[in-house]
């Protein structure tokens, strides 16, 4: 079943159309991997999926919700965006809350929880990555990778729709890496809806059900990940990106 659904999107930042004639289909209960050289759109395509970046045009559907992005209400905005969560780079905790803090105040402000319940979920949420033990802590008495696992649990606590990560682990010393990574490969088994920005190869191959090729602000091809993303390939371009990765001389690097 098709859960997203993007029909010729377009985004313009000022005068500058930053992506042309966006078409994706996400399907529930996949992981999808965004890939592309640094600066050809990857972070502001995860944005639209929320409306944190509002394109200039194109049809967007997210479960049963479809909304016309070029003449986009509060109420539409309000819709889209209680479908997802996104984990990005920084982690954003609070950091003068704990970690069980950083965890369940976020539900009860919507009012569905009470504080014990909110309290229980964040707690089992804790516990699938790993740092119930943390719990009372302060996040800036974690590693990074911890603090990115808390993070992760903060947006699985919501039973969103759809995970939206920005290179999850490209602000992680390597021994942190893995961890992070383990949690993200626990959350497919359970058929989370995922979508990531990654320059992570092997992992989006054990992982991804579908990778998208963004280039130059347009997808330049998207198919099926362990085909697309083999070291044989079946595109040149991307073959010559993911070749770049292993190289240590990536494409993505910043320059
Ligand atoms: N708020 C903004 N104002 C102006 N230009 C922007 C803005 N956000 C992004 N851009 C431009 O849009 C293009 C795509 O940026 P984006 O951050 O989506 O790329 P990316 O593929 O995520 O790159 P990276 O791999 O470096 O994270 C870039 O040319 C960037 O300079
Ligand atoms: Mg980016």
């Amino acid at each position: 079943m098709t859960l997203i659904s993007l029909k010729n999107l377009d985004v313009t930042i000022g005068k500058k159309q930053i992506l042309k004639n966006i078409d994706l289909e996400v399907e529930k209960g996949s992981v999808t991997v965004f890939i592309g050289p640094s600066g050809s759109g990857k972070t502001t395509l995860l944005r639209t999926i929320n409306l944190l970046q509002k394109p200039s045009q194109g049809i967007l559907r997210i479960s049963n919700t479809e909304v016309d992005t070029s003449k986009l209400s509060k109420n539409a905005i309000r819709e889209i965006r209680q479908y997802s969560t996104m984990i990005f780079q920084s982690f954003n905790l609070f950091k003068n809350f704990t970690v069980l803090e950083n965890v369940y105040r976020p539900l009860i402000l919507n009012g569905k929880y009470s504080k014990s319940e909110a309290k229980e979920i964040a707690l089992q949420a804790l516990k699938d990555v790993g740092l119930e033990k943390f719990a009372s802590q302060y996040p800036a008495t974690l590693s990074g990778g911890q603090q990115q696992r808390v993070a992760i649990a903060r947006a699985v606590a919501f039973h969103p729709e759809v995970i939206l990560f920005d290179e999850p682990t490209s602000s992680l010393d390597p021994e942190m890496v893995e961890s992070v990574l383990q949690v993200i490969v626990n959350l497919a088994k359970k058929n989370i809806t995922m979508i990531l920005v990654t320059h992570e190869m092997e992992f989006a191959r054990k992982i991804a059900d579908k990778a998208v090729f963004i280039e130059n602000g347009e997808i330049l091809t998207q198919g099926d990940a362990k085909i697309l993303l083999s070291n044989e390939g079946s595109h040149d371009r991307v073959c010559s990106f993911v070749n770049s990765l292993y190289r240590g001389t990536p494409e993505s690097a910043e320059l």
